[in-house]
């Protein structure tokens, strides 16, 4: 495995990745598909994961065979088929409806900074998840999830906040994610040990 970039993804085999841009330090796991997103500095994906419509923001770690903003078919039509939106596969001198196409581009879905995407999880378009928030393996994320919660189930309901109010507010006017690379590898040891009170303690 080599070492991750500050200046291009590290993106592993067969990923197939359309119309999205990649922060410092970024990795897209074999497999992934990526389209219309962002992942900021530091967010990396597993494998399998597929991620739509999406952004992402620092820090985030995301699950193999995750997926984020999976698409929805037109349920108020007469049908549910792409025929009628992806045309071009099916007929000869026929666009794309690009309407159609414009408006999921435009249901985004947002992951907030030093989030962790578990294992299998979706997470529905236009949804968005909190800093520091926690999505359990297996959950289907249909709701805004706060700041610092913990969701699990389907559909995903808060099982836990990770610390008290105050100190994940504490922690989001920290936001340490927003430090420079250098300080973040100065206090290495303090990410690894102290606890989270100390933390705070020392460096708000
Ligand atoms: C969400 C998670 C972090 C919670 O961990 P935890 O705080 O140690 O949770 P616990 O094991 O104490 O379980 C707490 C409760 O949540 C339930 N729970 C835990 N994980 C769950 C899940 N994925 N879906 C539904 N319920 C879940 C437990 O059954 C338990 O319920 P109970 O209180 O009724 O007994 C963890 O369960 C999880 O899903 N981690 C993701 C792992 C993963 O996907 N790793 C991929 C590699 S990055």
């Amino acid at each position: 495995m080599p070492k991750l970039s500050p200046s291009e993804p590290f993106i592993h085999k067969d990923c197939e990745i359309n119309n999205s841009s990649f922060g410092a330090y970024t990795e897209i796991g074999q497999g992934s598909r990526v389209s219309n997103s962002t992942l900021n500095d530091y967010s990396y994906c597993d494998r399998f994961a597929d991620i739509a419509n999406a952004k992402i923001g620092k820090f985030s770690n995301i699950a193999s065979f995750s997926r984020i903003g999976p698409t929805d078919h037109p349920k108020e039509l007469a049908s549910l088929h792409h025929f009628h939106y992806r045309s071009s596969y099916y007929f000869d001198n026929v666009e794309d409806d690009s309407e159609f196409f414009a408006y999921r581009a435009s249901r985004i879905a947002t992951i907030g900074h030093d989030t962790w995407v578990g294992h299998g999880a979706i997470i529905r378009p236009e949804v968005k998840v909190g800093d520091g928030a926690i999505v359990a393996a297996g959950a289907v994320v249909t709701k805004d999830v706060s700041d610092y919660m913990i969701v699990a189930g389907i559909p995903a309901t808060p099982l836990r906040a990770r610390f008290p109010k105050n100190v994940a507010s504490r922690l989001i006017n920290l936001a340490w994610w927003d430090w420079p690379h250098e300080k973040l590898k100065q206090a290495l040891p303090d990410f690894r040990a102290l606890p989270i009170e100390a933390f705070l303690e020392k460096y708000v």
